[in-house]
């Protein structure tokens, strides 16, 4: 479906007549490009507080691209990247006048107590006018649960409130994220420093990130991270599912494409065009769970990712709700992905070192009108991924969900026009996603890089004001 507002004011003629008006202009976001280079291009900064303990390792993830990196005077990063075979430039006066900075990454794990919190404001602070279109932010600290030390998890609890508003005011489609990392998770960043530096996480911001130690830590070719993988999509004939199946085959990855039969012909479309096959299956379906296991062994020989999409909505105020329309939502976005995992668990069809990922919805954090069963299904969603992941985990499977907010499909563009120009604005890239932007995050999920990552909920919904 097409933003028309987004296209015209970005028009010659748009443009003036928008800013003219002092109306909102919404950015043109930069999306990744097929073999296109990972990491946004343009001039990189970099710095920490006192005492920080992840810059290093970010320092090497900066060497492995070719932007020039910068820091500030007196920032205590350039001694402590000096192992990183990186060429590191202070950034100041006329220089940092001109500067259009492109990423930017802060470790702020050394931030033990609330006066140090100023840390912050002496790094960004004279930088933050100077971040580019479309620029990244990545801050970087300790899971606050794991820090012993009071003072210590005060301070690094507070770094949430500085990312979501960061995030709200550097706008020109630019993100801040905050990445928490366990103690011996260092290593395991690299999967998310590099989504969260790239252009594939064009409508995700304000996010936090939590990165747990793990086993797995595969050295992957980043172009094809999911070369041998299979992985199975349901509800990949249309709309974010189709987009998903489209990434993760671009990404190496033979997807099994599952949708109800009455999809059939546009499901062999997706499949054929990826190098895919098809599974034509209801999901709420009693036997579904062992037919999903049956073919994946039996052709596959089990299977690495699964991402449940499909989904349904039947909405209506809870007075003039059905029982039939709430069972129906509840059996097919919660029920049968609870039936699925337990068959491909019980059954051992899932490899070792496989990820399951969710697509729950910000209906599901923030409660919607007319949606009290699929809110609570995708609430639902939500308490199924915490409370598997930690023992999902220890049987290295990861679970992790993405909650899309207004994404641009069929479902979207069936709603009331007012209702769907609210959910379009009202949040800080001033217009909806693509389910590209969704499929980009799943399949950050699904690298088998991404081991440290269990247990998280990240919302695509360019920071939408809903449930935030
Ligand atoms: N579009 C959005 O803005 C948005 C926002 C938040 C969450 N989501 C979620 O994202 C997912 C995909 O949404 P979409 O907008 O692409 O929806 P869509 O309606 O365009 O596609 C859903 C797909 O799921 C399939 N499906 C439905 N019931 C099924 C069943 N019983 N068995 C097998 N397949 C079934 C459908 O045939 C369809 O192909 C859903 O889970 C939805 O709740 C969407």
């Amino acid at each position: 479906m097409n933003d028309h507002y987004l296209a015209f004011a970005n028009s010659s003629l748009g443009r003036a007549l928008v800013e003219g008006l002092g109306l909102p202009r919404p950015p043109v976001l930069e999306r990744y490009v097929a073999g296109s280079p990972a990491f946004s291009r343009g001039d990189c900064l970099i710095g920490m507080a006192a005492g920080g303990e992840l810059c290093e390792q970010a320092g090497h993830v900066l060497a492995a691209q070719d932007n020039p990196v910068w820091t500030v005077e007196q920032d205590p990063a350039r001694a402590a990247i000096q192992a990183c075979e990186l060429e590191v430039k202070v950034l100041r006066g006329e220089e940092l006048e001109k500067a259009r900075l492109k990423t930017v990454i802060f470790d702020a794990s050394g931030i033990r107590n609330s006066a140090a919190l100023s840390e912050l404001h002496r790094f960004f602070h004279p930088v933050i006018r100077h971040i580019a279109e479309c620029g990244r932010i990545v801050i970087l600290g300790r899971i606050p649960e794991l820090v012993e030390d009071a003072a210590a998890r005060t301070a690094q609890r507070a770094l949430e409130g500085f990312t979501r508003s960061l995030g709200k005011e550097i706008r020109k489609g630019a993100t801040a994220q905050l990445l928490y990392v366990a103690a011996g998770a260092e290593k395991q960043m690299e999967s998310s420093l590099r989504f969260f530096l790239s252009p594939k996480s064009a409508y995700v911001s304000g996010q936090v990130v939590r990165i747990y130690p793990s086993a797995h830590l595969a050295a992957i070719d980043w172009q094809s991270p999911l070369s041998g993988k299979v992985a199975l999509v349901t509800g990949a004939s249309r709309g974010i599912g189709e987009a998903i199946a489209r990434v993760l085959a671009r990404d190496g990855a033979h997807v099994i494409c599952l949708d109800v039969p009455q999809a059939e012909k546009e499901l062999q479309a997706v499949a054929q065009a990826i190098g895919g096959s098809t599974l034509m299956l209801n999901i709420s379906d009693a036997k579904t769970p062992q037919s999903i296991v049956d073919h994946v062994v039996g052709k596959h020989q089990g299977l690495d990712i699964i991402v449940h999409n499909a989904g349904i909505t039947r909405d209506k105020t809870l007075g003039r709700m059905s029982l039939e329309l709430w069972n129906a939502v509840i059996d097919v976005n919660l029920s049968s992905e609870e039936r699925i995992n337990e068959a491909l668990l019980s059954a051992q069809a899932l490899r070792h070192n496989a990820r399951i990922i969710c697509v729950s919805s910000i209906s599901g954090i923030a409660g919607n009108l007319g949606q009290t069963n699929y809110a609570s299904s995708k609430a639902g969603v939500i308490g199924m991924v915490q409370s598997h992941a930690q023992a999902y985990a220890e049987q290295g499977i990861t679970i992790n969900a993405v909650a899309p907010g207004f994404i641009e499909t069929a479902m979207t563009a069936a709603i009331p026009f007012a209702i769907r120009e609210a959910g379009r604005r009202m949040n800080s890239m001033s217009q909806g996603g693509l389910p590209v932007d969704v499929a980009e995050t799943i399949a950050w999920f699904a690298s088998p890089a991404s081991g440290g990552l269990q247990g998280n909920i990240v919302r695509v919904c360019g920071q939408s004001l809903l449930g935030a």
